[in-house]
């Protein structure tokens, strides 16, 4: 079945499961040192003023990512594909369903920071990789930001 790609509500049924597909994805990754698994699953505060995005196969979850509102552009976070569909280019569907989500709403610049091992995904997907780093005890991540 196709996957349907659609906005999802904050406390709701979709985002309790989305809860648990960044836990199993995000959270017990093992390139995750323990010291930096809070920083890269959480903190969920502030959830409520973000668009909560996802692919559903019916009511199954099988990717999502969340998009925040900073200095008028978006940041895009916690994105997480199912284990099993990692791979099918469900990733990359999401991701251009993000930027029309964006664009649809006047946005006109999404910037991330990437993990160094997930550059080469974004930079297709059209993200531009800049010098900036960002560098936690244990992880180091890649500010990048693609122009809508
Ligand atoms: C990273 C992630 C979101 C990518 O989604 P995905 O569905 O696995 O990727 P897709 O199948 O859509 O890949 C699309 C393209 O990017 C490439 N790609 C995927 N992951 C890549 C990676 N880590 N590095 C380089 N290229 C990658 C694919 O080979 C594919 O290329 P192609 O079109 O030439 O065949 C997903 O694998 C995931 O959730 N990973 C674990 C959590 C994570 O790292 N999240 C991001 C934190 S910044």
């Amino acid at each position: 079945m196709e996957p349907t790609f659609r906005e999802y509500a904050h406390g709701s049924s979709d985002y309790q499961k989305a809860l648990i597909l960044r836990y199993c994805i995000l959270a017990r990754d093992n390139s995750i040192p323990d010291s930096a698994v809070e920083f890269v699953y959480g903190p969920h505060e502030d959830e409520q003023n973000q668009f909560l995005l996802g692919a559903f196969d019916g009511s199954q979850l099988l990717a999502t990512l969340n998009l925040q509102e900073k200095d008028g552009a978006l940041l895009l976070r916690q994105f997480a594909v199912h284990e099993k569909q990692q791979g099918t280019g469900l990733g990359m569907k999401l991701l251009r369903f993000a930027h029309a989500f964006a664009r649809k709403r006047g946005y006109k610049r999404i910037v991330l920071h990437a993990r160094m091992n997930v550059i080469g995904f974004y930079e297709k997907g059209g993200y531009v990789l800049t010098d900036k780093r960002y560098v936690y005890p244990d992880l180091t991540l890649a500010h990048m930001y693609i122009d809508l």
